[in-house]
């Protein structure tokens, strides 16, 4: 496991680390986004799928829980499962997901569906020092996601 730690102090900042950091993506990576409401996680999504390039695609699952972006060489799944019960991710359309292993998976409270997923994961922690500051606590949990917090870390140097 490896651990650091990274502070943006603008929206904009957290859009142009997004960014960055989605060169490292290959497909496959599992991205864990915890924090309150208004931390940040959302906006770190939206700026992975728009520096990919990629267009939000319609899902079978009920669209707050489970957004598909894509073009024709990736494909990144952003789940919001906030006030999901573990129970409840059944029949809701992640089968596809769970099953496709070159997808990028980016889950905003992530726990219902924490024990389907693979171990090796990215989680962040966003944490809301003040209105503008955010410090992001990162820790991984293999070999995938060693190199992602690297790639991280070096990035927002
Ligand atoms: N440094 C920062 N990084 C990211 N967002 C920031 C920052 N500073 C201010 N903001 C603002 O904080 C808000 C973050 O909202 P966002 O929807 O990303 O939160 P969230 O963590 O996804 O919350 P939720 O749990 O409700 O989904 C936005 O309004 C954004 O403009
Ligand atoms: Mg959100």
């Amino acid at each position: 496991m490896k651990r650091a730690q990274l502070q943006t102090t603008s929206r904009e900042q957290t859009l142009a680390l997004a960014a960055a950091f989605a060169q490292a993506l290959k497909g496959g990576e599992i991205i864990f986004l915890r924090g309150p409401i208004g931390a940040g996680k959302t906006v770190f999504v939206k700026g992975i799928a728009r520096a990919l390039g990629l267009k939000s695609s319609p899902t079978s699952a009920s669209f707050s829980l489970l957004k598909e972006y894509k073009n024709k060489h990736t494909r990144l799944f952003h789940i919001d499962l906030f006030r999901l019960e573990a129970g409840e991710v059944f029949n809701l359309g992640f089968e596809e997901m769970l099953e496709d292993e070159h997808a990028i998976i980016l889950a905003e409270w992530p726990d219902p569906i924490a024990r389907l997923l693979p171990t090796d994961r990215l989680e962040m922690n966003f944490i809301l020092e003040s209105k503008d500051t955010r410090t992001l606590e990162l820790a991984s949990f293999g070999r995938i996601s060693d190199q992602l917090l690297e790639h991280l870390c070096q990035v927002a140097r």
